[in-house]
């Protein structure tokens, strides 16, 4: 069975996702482990209360950033992951992990990328008056919000929104959206090409 590990920094709603999928068999794989670079991340409760085992990664006990990613990277290995999912994981993730786990790491995003890469991309869509915005999972490259499009979901923007309301929304589509792109990296039938990420037939 592929085994999936999650890098969370935060409240873990799409780690809860994943979570459910696998636990109701919509997602054939299991989550050896959940990493965080947060000893608060509420997300870490979320896997403790799933059974699974946790590991608190914080970058001042490394003493740089490759030798922390090096130390993700050995983490994973490790447990075996076949499959690295970043759910709110605040950090960007460096050469040494990226080639470790070459086009076996996905980011999920809340936007349409290439629009609104970085912080507050809900934010970002309400200051730019778009009309439409939504969520992104991608395949992680060293390059922030960057590398290939696995899959998206479109979400309205309506003129009454708060921040607060755009990002349920938006997240509402990012729980679907994620465990979908799990199972479409798992099936096995894609190839990148270029800046591509092809299913194939
Ligand atoms: C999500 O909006 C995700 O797209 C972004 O960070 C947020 C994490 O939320 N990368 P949660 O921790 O999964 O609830």
């Amino acid at each position: 069975m592929p085994v999936l590990g999650v890098l969370i920094s935060g409240r873990g709603s799409n780690l809860q996702s994943i979570i459910n999928a696998v636990r109701s068999g919509q997602l054939d794989a299991t989550v050896a482990v959940v990493i965080s670079n947060r000893a608060d991340a509420a997300g870490l409760r979320r896997a403790r209360d799933a059974g699974i085992e946790t590991v608190c990664l914080q970058p001042h006990d490394h003493a740089d950033r490759d030798a922390y990613d090096r130390a993700l990277a050995r983490n994973l290995s490790d447990r075996c992951v076949d499959l690295v999912c970043l759910a709110g994981f605040m950090r960007i993730v460096g050469p040494a992990l990226v080639e470790a786990f070459p086009n076996r790491i996905l980011n999920i995003h809340p936007s349409l990328l290439p629009a609104f890469p970085g912080l507050n991309a809900q934010q970002q869509a309400l200051d730019h008056g778009v009309r439409i915005t939504g969520a992104t999972v991608h395949l992680v490259t060293s390059m922030l919000d960057d590398g290939p499009i696995v899959a998206q979901a479109a979400v309205p923007v309506f003129d009454t929104d708060t921040v607060e309301a755009l990002s349920d929304r938006i997240l509402i589509e990012e729980h679907r959206l994620y465990v979908e792109a799990i199972r479409m990296m798992l099936e096995g039938r894609w190839t990148v090409s270029g800046r591509r990420f092809v299913r194939d037939g």
